[in-house]
């Protein structure tokens, strides 16, 4: 029985693996070379140290370690600038209508998240009080494909893995989830999120009940 939902937050919750993007391909054309919206399918859920390692190697660039730590850094100035001027009405559609509706209906809420800026783009749109608790990557040690995010979450609520649903649009996502007994719901295309239990195109006139039905759960 499904008891709590566990949601990832760039792409699911809020619209900002555009910002990460964006900075990623900033720090690239500094550094010479380009990547595309495709290659940065990849990047999705992967944390901050792992996405410049393969950046930099799409580029064949080879930096010293503490170049990347100065490059990293520079990076999340320009992601924090962005994610400093966010607004409640970037909260993805229908996001706001589903948290509400879990609440009421007594399911538990939860963050899984790669990200070390999680809580303060959950401060900006105003929507960090819905969330019963928040692991993100400030507090893991492995990165997704690794389940130990949502784990982490699952222990916290103290439910099991098959009584959470996992929201991702990552690919790197919904392996995790996969990897953990999750049910894993993929936010995005059928063509990156295959993998998934199910895949949505946004929580726009979605209800957990259809959810639900839909996993098989
Ligand atoms: C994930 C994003 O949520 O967090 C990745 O999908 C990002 O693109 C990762 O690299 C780490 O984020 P941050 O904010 O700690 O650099
Ligand atoms: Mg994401």
């Amino acid at each position: 029985m499904i008891k709590a939902c566990i949601f990832d937050l760039d792409g699911v919750i809020v619209d900002t693996a555009k910002y990460h993007f964006k900075s990623w391909r900033r720090m690239a054309n500094e550094l010479g070379f380009d990547f595309t919206e495709k290659d940065n399918e990849q990047l999705k859920g992967v944390s901050r140290m792992d996405s410049i390692n393969l950046i930099l190697g799409w580029g064949n660039k080879q930096l010293s370690e503490a170049d990347k730590v100065k490059w990293a850094s520079q990076k999340n100035e320009w992601y924090l600038e962005a994610v400093n001027k966010m607004t409640p009405d970037e909260i993805l559609p229908g996001v706001l209508v589903l948290l509400q509706d879990l609440r009421k209906k007594g399911y538990k809420i939860a963050l899984g998240s790669s990200s070390k800026n999680a809580e303060l783009a959950l401060r900006k749109v105003r929507i960090i009080s819905y969330f019963n608790t928040i692991i993100d990557g400030t507090k893991t040690t492995r990165s997704k494909p690794d389940p130990q995010v949502f784990q982490m979450g699952a222990q916290r609520l103290r439910l099991a893995p098959e009584e959470c649903i996992v929201f991702e649009d990552a690919v790197s996502g919904v392996a995790a989830a996969l990897a953990g007994g999750f049910y894993a719901v993929g936010m995005g295309s059928p063509e990156n999120l295959g993998a998934a239990h199910l895949v949505l195109s946004s929580f726009e006139n979605i209800t957990i009940e259809s959810i639900i039905k839909q996993i098989g759960a």
